[in-house]
């Protein structure tokens, strides 16, 4: 089957490739439905232009993809890249290879990171950093909008402006692969599409809301001209969004929300023999005396995904895990795993559980919540067996302290 190139705009061509089988992207992120890694190329009377490369085993492709545009003899004069994750600059190696006169385009820390993924001195060269604002080629002014974090720290978004066109690269993305490649040609996935690009907002993007916003606001102020006149949304990951533009832009608005955390506190814990869960009954009652609310969770019957939603807008994270055989319990591994401090840094965390013989459950959970980088308040309580009266009253201490602490709290 030949792979053809896709005219999207007057001289600007779709030339990425279609992963209909990837099933998990970076390891973590469920893509049910594929991706694209899309690419584009614009021709002009005094150079051409790609913007993104590829991942690495679509680099074929690729190449086909863009010599059904240029030839086998046309060059391509400059290559921009928004940002540098292999998904999108896996393959640059071999356009260098075949475009060797290339001038490879990024802000500084993307070519900063390319020397650790294309190893090649003559990118090093040639690349120029984004000093520039816009660049001219033939008749086509490219602006270049940088906003790190969006997802890494070397991202920035390109507008075509006499074709009104945004190359936002992962920005306003979504892991879909769909032959048809524009959002108004695809009836009837609506739904499907809104959950997707949710997933893929919160599985990328939401770490870094704060510069999220601040992009969005560089789209609505920066391009040249105002959101209305957009034409296209060139994204590299799934549709090229013609239809929805106005929508995707106000979704990124309401995603991004800071979220507002409230005097509440989860508590999180397991018990082999009903030891660790007196800890956790004192200690929920300390929290609600002084007027805090509290949701608590056995480990073992709920999920990751429900105690980390229940988290969302809580300021305080305790939890309770017993020793078993000289170690915390997995599932607080796994619990404290899908935590970063991107998202969580801002929050209370700590500590307790019962032990019998030395007590590592509770010292070996402290390192990761320290690498969780947040505020540290109270100290870890641990209680060898059953809790005596006392050490009951001291439970219930202990919570109604790690409350006050709550409330008092202002991020
Ligand atoms: Fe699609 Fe951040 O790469």
């Amino acid at each position: 089957m030949q792979n053809l190139a896709v005219k999207v705009a007057d001289n600007l061509y779709w030339v990425g490739a279609i992963d209909f089988d990837l099933r998990t992207f970076d390891i973590i992120v469920p893509t049910p439905f594929g991706t694209t890694y899309n690419s584009f190329l614009l021709t002009t009377n005094d150079g051409n232009v790609l913007f993104e490369t590829v991942k690495e085993p679509f680099h074929q492709e690729h190449l086909e993809r863009i010599e059904n545009v240029i030839g086998k003899k046309g060059q391509i004069n400059y290559i921009i890249l928004n940002h540098t994750e292999p998904d999108h600059s896996g393959s640059l190696n071999y356009i260098l290879e075949k475009h060797p006169n290339a001038t490879v385009i990024a802000t500084a820390a993307a070519l900063n990171n390319l020397k650790f993924i294309s190893h090649l001195s003559t990118t090093v060269k040639t690349a120029c950093s984004i000093k520039l604002k816009s660049l001219q080629v033939g008749k086509y002014h490219l602006k270049f909008l940088i906003q790190p974090f969006l997802h890494w720290p070397d991202t920035m978004m390109t507008v075509i402006e006499e074709l009104k066109v945004l190359l936002p690269c992962d920005f306003f993305a979504v892991h879909y692969a769909e032959p048809k490649l524009f959002d108004d040609q695809v009836e009837g996935k609506e739904q499907v599409l809104e959950k997707l690009y949710k997933h893929y907002f919160d599985a990328v993007m939401s770490p870094f809301k704060a510069s999220v916003l601040k992009g969005v606001q560089l789209v609505e102020t920066q391009m040249g001209f105002p959101v209305e006149e957009l034409q296209a949304i060139c994204c590299s990951h799934g549709l090229i969004i013609r239809k929805d533009i106005k929508k995707i832009i106000e979704k990124y608005k309401e995603w991004s929300e800071p979220q507002i955390l409230k005097n509440k506190i989860v508590v999180v814990y397991a018990s082999a023999y009903g030891y660790t869960k007196i800890m956790t009954n004192r200690i929920v009652e300390g929290i609600r005396s002084v007027g805090v609310e509290v949701s608590v969770y056995n480990i073992i019957d709920t999920t990751v995904k429900e105690i980390l939603n229940d988290f969302k807008d809580a300021k305080g994270l305790l939890l309770g895990s017993p020793t078993i055989v000289g170690d915390a319990t997995p599932p607080f591994y796994e619990l404290l795993g899908h935590m970063n401090p991107f998202i969580y840094s801002n929050r209370l965390i700590q500590c307790f559980g019962s032990f019998g013989w030395s007590g590592e459950g509770v010292k070996n959970l402290i390192p990761r919540i320290q690498q969780l980088k947040v505020k540290e308040v109270n100290k870890p309580l641990s209680i060898r067996f059953r809790p005596t009266k006392e050490q009951e009253t001291e439970c219930f201490n202990w919570g109604k302290d790690f409350g006050t602490k709550v409330i008092d709290y202002h991020h």
